[in-house]
């Protein structure tokens, strides 16, 4: 029988009543209820709400519920949720007490209070994943500062850089996830029960002690909103999301450079798989798949967009379904982090092709340019200058650091033999020295200022 069968004459369809169930899967939500319920009731115990020793009574079974559950002595099936399940539980194990529970309660607030308790947790999970990976990219920048490669606009030759300086290109990327994940918490960590099904409640309660006991910054402060605000989960959604797309370039260009024909990294075998026809392929399967979860987690966030859009206040049972997305979405980001800084050193750098990929394509054109508006020509006649010298290379098969001055001294007066150590591409690389530049001093300098911003999320480490 279902616990708010009173006003009911019939049962409820068998089929319906699975449809309606959400139990196969917010299950996982089992630890996080107990510890709501337990906050709960150990408030109305403390506001005389519930006598103490039936509260404590009461707290005392939930945390035992808990750990059967956690031990598999307790199987979690045949109710329509989580909070049904532990709350018959409870009562079968001490009776009419454990119907107090409920008291000042609905499940409204209590399922807003659980996806806040669950997101949290996880939410700081996804952030120590994101620490790791940034101080993977921090050890290879290290390691590479004066590894030259080029730099791509339009997928075409650009500039020389250095391996150190793309690889802390990701690590902004990920260290803006870790500000946006901080930010998105600060909306999580705020306490919605006492809101009860929509309107709060006349019992004397005490919201503040309850989002003490769970280490709440605040209370909600407006009782529909609260029962029917999902915004945190979309913000996490979105967090989430631009977690995979960063997570999905850099595996694109993984999957990319590992190519026959840009030969600029080779697979480690524990992390690439052959084929069932062709025995000579080594595939890069995991960066793939990390590329094709990143769709799946996008699905998740507009499911949920797209389920809140018209709701009207306060809840509405279409909420339901804001757990399974959640649940992808976690598993999705959590999984793809692990696998892919725990790939990411194994990868071998063929640091000649690298650097032969960096000679070619003209990528010292722009400093060749520069060099002649040093000499005093405006910048748009230097820039007209060597496309024409680019177009003589490009008919003549060579490269810049090939031309003798001679050649140089034909397209203008003002190069000079110094134009030869000019188009050298680790000399372009170390005259840049602007903040964000790719000589070893500036991204030095970037990889202090990134791990002073990993030791003000993570003082301990
Ligand atoms: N299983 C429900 C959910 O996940 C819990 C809240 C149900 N509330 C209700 N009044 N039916 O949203």
């Amino acid at each position: 029988m279902k616990m708010w069968s009173g006003r009911f004459k019939g049962a409820l369809d068998r089929k319906a009543d699975a449809f309606n169930s959400s139990l196969s899967f917010d299950k996982r939500l089992y630890k996080h209820d107990v510890m709501g319920s337990i906050a709960h009731c150990t408030m109305l115990g403390e506001c005389g709400i519930i006598p103490k020793e039936e509260a404590e009574l009461i707290c005392k079974t939930l945390s035992e519920i808990f750990y059967d559950v956690k031990n598999g002595k307790l199987k979690v099936v045949g109710a329509e949720d989580i909070h049904m399940f532990i709350e018959e539980e409870l009562t079968t194990r001490i009776g009419d007490v454990g119907k107090k529970l409920h008291t000042a309660r609905s499940r409204n607030d209590q399922v807003a209070l659980d996806i806040r308790l669950y997101l949290r947790e996880e939410l700081d999970t996804i952030a120590e994943l994101l620490h790791t990976l940034i101080k993977t990219l921090i050890t290879l920048s290290n390691e590479n500062l004066d590894t030259v490669i080029a730099a791509y606009t339009h997928l075409q030759k650009a500039q020389p850089t250095t391996l150190a300086h793309y690889f802390m290109a990701y690590a902004e990327m990920f260290l803006r996830d870790l500000e946006r994940l901080s930010e998105c918490r600060l909306r999580i960590n705020v306490m919605p029960l006492g809101s009860c099904a929509c309107t709060s409640t006349t019992y004397p309660i005490d919201r503040k002690n309850v989002a003490n006991r769970l280490d709440f910054a605040d209370v909600t402060h407006n009782s529909l909103d609260a029962v029917s605000d999902r915004d945190f989960a979309v913000e996490f959604l979105c967090a989430c999301s631009i977690i995979m797309m960063h997570l999905s370039r850099f595996n694109e260009e993984i999957i990319y450079w590992a190519s026959d024909e840009f030969g600029y990294i080779e697979l480690d075998d524990r992390y690439s798989t052959g084929s069932s026809i062709m025995p000579q392929k080594k595939n890069p399967d995991m960066s793939e798949l990390i590329r094709g979860k990143t769709g799946r987690c996008y699905g998740d966030l507009m499911a949920l967009l797209t389920t809140m859009k018209a709701l009207p206040l306060a809840y509405n049972k279409d909420m339901q379904e804001d757990k399974e997305a959640l649940f992808d979405a976690v598993d999705t980001v959590k999984m793809c982090l692990d696998i892919f800084t725990d790939m990411l050193p194994t990868l071998k750098y063929n640091k000649e092709s690298l650097r032969s990929g960096a000679d070619k394509g003209f990528t010292s054109a722009t400093e060749c340019a520069d060099y002649l508006v040093k000499k005093g020509m405006p910048f748009r006649d230097a820039h007209g200058v060597i496309g024409r010298l680019v177009l003589y290379c490009s008919e003549q098969n060579k490269r810049l650091d090939e031309l003798s001055i001679g050649e140089y001294k034909s397209f203008s007066e003002l190069f000079d033999n110094d134009v030869l150590n000019c188009v050298k591409a680790e000399n372009a690389v170390q005259n840049r020295k602007a903040v964000g530049s790719p000589s070893d001093k500036a991204v030095k300098a970037e990889i202090k200022r990134a791990e002073k911003l990993l030791r003000s999320y993570f003082p301990e480490t």
